[in-house]
């Protein structure tokens, strides 16, 4: 990807492709097993399930298509509404809108960098009720059917509470950990906490397929249906075609499951060298009082999927001249996204107030991340 013309000197996340990659991919050409089903999608799944402890992964064609089928699953309905984080990657409130429903905007917390627990709690006392099983904004009238938390760069959410949170206002629990591949809270993976977790393996993630993602869950309906609803609902048969509903072509190919198998065969060395990437960059910025590198929580193990630099609010207003000089230098760095709560699409949708998350937005810069900095791979 360095080669490619004019791109940074420093790129911001390059994958890397040292280990069984080739000799996976190629088997898979030799073979003719490049498409839609094949002994590696197999594997990969059950790879997935044996790292993060689901007991079922069901791979996909993206972290996007993934949320959204895990969205249906749990019961999001057209005209619905799906509590998410404002400080998020569009494809979380894109996922809510392939399903017909409406993202709900929540602030987050500047401890996490994720949805804060604590103020949706109070925020759904003023604004919600129970009606029967049902949580109903009194707003709009809708039912808020599901809360999608996201584990931002790999920082966990304080589950949980929000386990907790979601169980007594009776909404799903789905989670977003399409940035959090080997982010832990005690010794429970991310995306284990709700009904189901999705996973992303674009090819900026810590463990790439090229594009790819996962629907991982301790329900073995769910993954039943999750499998069966992503190829399409055919029912399974030496020959017949039967399709018995209305369905998705969703399947990760055996070709990008080959590439996901090698890669996973990896991830504890791209965690070690993202760990020592975090301690190398607090070092270097240690006698900078302005900046701070943000770090992981205790109770929890993050993957440093993205280095996160933290500016003081009285340099906030350098931000863009520190990006701009930056990548002047050839050094890739990136602000967080854009609030999803301004986006001409989103911004007519419900929120709670935001004041963390437009404070944050303006604090974030990210750093040059890929696993090979520290020379270590
Ligand atoms: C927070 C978040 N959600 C969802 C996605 C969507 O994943 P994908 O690109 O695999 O569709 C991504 C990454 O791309 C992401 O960072």
């Amino acid at each position: 990807m360095q080669s490619v013309t004019n791109s940074p000197k420093v790129a911001l996340h390059e994958p890397s492709f040292t280990g069984n990659e080739l000799a996976y991919v190629k088997e898979c050409i030799d073979t003719g097993w490049v498409s839609s089903v094949g002994g590696y999608v197999d594997r990969f799944e059950r790879e997935l399930a044996e790292y993060t402890g689901a007991r079922h992964a069901v791979v996909v064609s993206n972290g996007t298509s993934g949320l959204q089928v895990a969205l249906q699953l749990v019961g999001v309905k057209p005209g619905e509404e799906v509590l998410i984080p404002a400080l998020s990657f569009v494809a979380t409130a894109n996922a809510v809108s392939h399903c017909g429903a409406y993202p709900h905007f929540v602030d987050s917390e500047a401890t996490t960098l994720g949805l804060d627990v604590a103020a949706l709690s109070d925020y759904l006392d003023r604004v919600a009720e129970s009606v029967g099983d049902v949580c109903i904004n009194k707003r709009t009238g809708r039912r808020i059917a599901a809360v999608v938390p996201m584990h931002t760069f790999g920082h966990p959410v304080d589950m949980p509470a929000l386990v907790e949170l979601a169980a007594r206002h009776r909404i799903a629990l789905v989670e977003d950990a399409a940035e959090s591949l080997g982010s832990w809270i005690g010794d429970r993976h991310t995306g284990r906490f709700g009904r189901c977790g999705m996973l992303s393996f674009n090819g900026n993630k810590i463990v790439t397929t090229g594009g790819g993602g996962a629907i991982i869950t301790d329900d073995d309906a769910l993954a039943k249906r999750a499998k069966h609803l992503t190829t399409t609902a055919k029912v399974p048969h030496a020959w017949e075609f039967f399709h018995d509903e209305v369905a998705y072509n969703y399947r990760m190919p055996n070709l990008n499951a080959a590439l996901g198998c090698a890669q996973l065969e990896r991830l504890g060395g791209f965690l070690g060298s993202k760990r020592k990437l975090t301690e190398l960059y607090a070092q270097a910025f240690s006698d900078l009082p302005q900046v701070r590198l943000f770090a992981e929580r205790q109770g929890t193990r993050a993957n440093y999927w993205l280095q996160t630099l933290m500016l003081a609010p009285e340099v906030a207003d350098q931000r863009d001249a520190i990006l701009k000089a930056t990548n002047a230098a050839g050094q890739m760095t990136r602000p967080v996204w854009n609030l999803l709560t301004t986006l001409p699409m989103y911004m007519a949708c419900e929120s709670m107030p935001t004041p963390v998350a437009q404070d944050l937005a303006r604090r974030i810069i990210n750093l040059p991340s890929s696993p090979h900095l520290t020379g270590a791979l």
